[in-house]
């Protein structure tokens, strides 16, 4: 079994890829071609957006929301310990100091009570992440954040497709980024990611800097980076686009499918209130795992790390498991797998 099945997904949306791929070799716009409009266009609109720039990873978005909000050395972010490694990386890569705030162990998600305390003149900004598909608590970040007059970035690399309080997950924020690699809910045929906002002088900056800083055609006005999508991995998502929708509710049924099978057996994954999540992966908790960021070599080596604890994201990075999850799982598959949880565990117990 599969733990993203993107041949089945293939299968299924082949006639709708093949021939948006095959206009793109028709008309050869391969850097900045119209589909890279047309995708940021329905994107924006999609999630009530006024920008959208597509741009050429996860990372990449991370990285041009940080330099459009100008983040650079000995400037702090306040952010997650338990996140992907992009994150915090993309906050040092500019020189600047990624501050960890612990996690509400319910939702793996930063804990707003935890921020506050972690704001120094040195702040400036804020990033929470949506973990595994399920936004943050924004509304109370962003309620921090203006109290401080501090941006926030939502990393909504694994929420495409979430909801908080009816609004769609990567428009919750200052800026919202979000990640196409392949195995993510909406995901293209190699890198690609995205930028949103509603600040049309963020946007402007972002599209420059995603493009070496130029302002026209050879005429450049900021130090930038090659970040922009491909079009023709824009022209996958087009065509994944429209399948959308069925997939996250797929994707939810999935869940719903785990959790009826594991409840009680194992700690099954808690969506908070007025949220949805798009599921990019259904996380369970056993006994030992990994390590969080800030125990990462490269951070614990910082001394603002070595001492500093984060109970709750320490234990969760001991104890999280995610199992196959995408939207093509038949329920069959779902049941294999809860059997061998219900196993593994059964043989745990008895050790
Ligand atoms: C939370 C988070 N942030 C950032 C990224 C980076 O995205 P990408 O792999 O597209 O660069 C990812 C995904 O890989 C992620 O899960």
């Amino acid at each position: 079994m599969e733990f993203v099945d993107l041949k089945t997904q293939y299968r299924r949306l082949k006639p709708a890829i093949d021939s948006r791929i095959q206009s793109v070799l028709d008309h050869g716009q391969y850097i900045l071609g119209p589909e890279v409009r047309e995708f940021e266009l329905r994107l924006a609109a999609r999630i009530g957006s006024k920008h959208c720039i597509g741009c050429a990873s996860g990372t990449d978005a991370l990285l041009l929301a940080l330099m459009a909000l100008g983040i650079g050395p000995g400037d702090e972010v306040i952010t997650s310990p338990f996140t992907f490694f992009a994150t915090a990386e993309m906050i040092a890569l500019l020189g600047a100091v990624p501050v960890f705030a612990d996690i509400d162990p319910a939702t793996y998600n930063i804990d707003p009570k935890k921020i506050e305390a972690t704001i120094t003149p040195r702040t400036r900004a804020i990033m929470p992440i949506c973990l595994y598909g399920q936004p943050a608590d924004m509304n109370a970040i962003n309620a921090i954040a203006a109290r401080h007059g501090l941006p926030v970035i939502e990393d909504a690399a694994q929420s495409f497709g979430a909801l908080y309080f009816g609004r769609h997950s990567g428009n919750l924020s200052t800026i919202g980024c979000t990640s196409f690699f392949p195995s993510k809910p909406l995901g293209c045929y190699g890198d690609g990611g995205a930028c949103f906002t509603n600040d049309d002088t963020l946007a402007a900056a972002m599209i420059e800097l995603r493009n070496h800083g130029q302002e026209n055609r050879y005429h450049h006005t900021r130090i930038g980076i090659n970040g922009r999508l491909d079009t023709l991995q824009a022209a996958v998502l087009l065509a994944k686009l429209d399948a959308f929708n069925n997939e996250l509710l797929a994707r939810s049924e999935a869940a719903d499918r785990y959790s009826a099978l594991l409840k009680g057996v194992v700690h099954t994954p808690q969506i908070a209130p007025n949220r949805t999540s798009a599921w990019a992966q259904y996380t369970i908790e056993v006994e030992d795992r990994t390590v969080s960021l800030h125990q990462q070599p490269v951070f614990a080596s910082q001394s603002a790390f070595a001492s500093a604890s984060f109970p709750h994201a320490e234990r969760a990075a001991e104890r999280v498991l995610s199992l196959p999850m995408h939207p093509y799982l038949a329920p069959a598959d779902i049941e294999r797998v809860a059997e061998a949880v219900k196993s593994a565990m059964h043989h745990a117990a008895a050790r």
